[in-house]
């Protein structure tokens, strides 16, 4: 019979200044990462084994498993939230939402690939996927709904909103308090995205400016009653100067990372560059195996 046990164990996830001890003593178990893992073998008579239990518990919300959904396509709706929950995931982290959707324009098309092979040769795997996606553009209302619902409907799983506004806090102020309405266990900050327009101080430019990002963070946690998690750009020198002011600016974790700046490349039959709208592109955001090593 083989069997492995990790017992609940206290860790330290940071080390914390006082202000940032006030901000976490409202919140639920803060500053502790319970991990377990218990693996057992077959019984005395070679019967099936227990399941094993993945669960982990972080900054007090208690997943089944640590696999968590980062924000993007599949926390889009109601409907791939709950496809993500009823396959067994652990935490969804809903696509970032804003308070006006109004003002996100989606192009089309947003995506391009980047495949291993000679030539980037059509038929090769797969290993890099770039967006010039911007936040959500569903309306809020709805958005807030389908997390109200998907909270009613799974109220022992972990669903965190991720959100982003323009530099305002009444706006930031004003956006918590209606996604925390719904019931969401958790907020991620979404300091991060690469072209999350930056001209009205959103995403990276945001997570890029340690000044500004203390000054954001400080509105947040003033206001936040459930753990908030920073979302990082690894778009900077050393990412963990802005970690660090979040952590101290009363943030509860960090997420790591954001997509990585770039550009996909020029289809060299077309002369034009990949994805391309209207004859155009910008710098996109490069993720999957091809940079997870970074
Ligand atoms: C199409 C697409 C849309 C994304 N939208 C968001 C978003 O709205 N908010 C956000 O914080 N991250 C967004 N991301 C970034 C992902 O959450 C993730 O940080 C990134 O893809 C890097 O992780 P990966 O290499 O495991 O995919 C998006 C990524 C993709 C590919």
């Amino acid at each position: 019979m083989a069997s492995l046990s990790f017992a609940p164990q206290p860790l330290t996830c940071r080390n914390l200044d006082s202000r940032a001890r006030s901000v976490q003593s409202r919140r639920r178990g803060v500053g502790f990462c319970n991990f377990k893992l218990v693996a057992g073998g077959g019984g005395e008579n070679g019967s099936a084994a227990a399941e094993p239990d993945l669960s982990v518990t972080v900054n007090g919300l208690k997943m089944p498993n640590p696999f968590v959904i980062g924000s993007g396509p599949p926390g889009t709706n109601y409907t791939v939230m709950k496809r993500a929950f009823d396959e067994g995931w652990g935490a969804v982290i809903a696509k970032t939402v804003s308070l006006d959707a109004a003002k996100v324009i989606n192009v089309t098309p947003r995506y391009a690939k980047l495949r291993a092979g000679a030539n980037g040769s059509a038929k090769g795997q797969i290993i890099g996927w770039e967006n010039i996606e911007l936040i959500s553009d569903r309306p809020l209302e709805i958005m807030l709904q389908e997390f109200k619902q998907l909270k009613e409907e799974y109220p022992d799983r972990i669903l965190i909103a991720s959100i982003m506004e323009e530099y305002s806090k009444s706006g930031w102020e004003e956006l918590i308090d209606r996604v925390e309405q719904t019931g969401i266990d958790a907020l991620e900050i979404n300091f991060s995205c690469p072209h999350g327009m930056p001209e009205r101080k959103m995403g990276a430019a945001v997570g890029q400016d340690c000044a500004l990002l203390e000054e954001v963070c400080g509105w947040i946690n003033a206001k936040a009653t459930v753990p908030v998690w920073a979302k990082m750009t690894p778009n900077i020198t050393d990412i963990t100067q802005p970690a660090r002011v979040a952590l101290k600016s009363g943030c509860e974790g960090i997420a790591a990372i954001n997509t990585i700046m770039s550009v996909m490349g020029i289809n060299l039959k077309t002369l034009r560059p990949e994805p391309c709208v209207e004859g155009y592109v910008t710098l996109l955001g490069l993720c999957a195996d091809f940079c997870h090593v970074i």
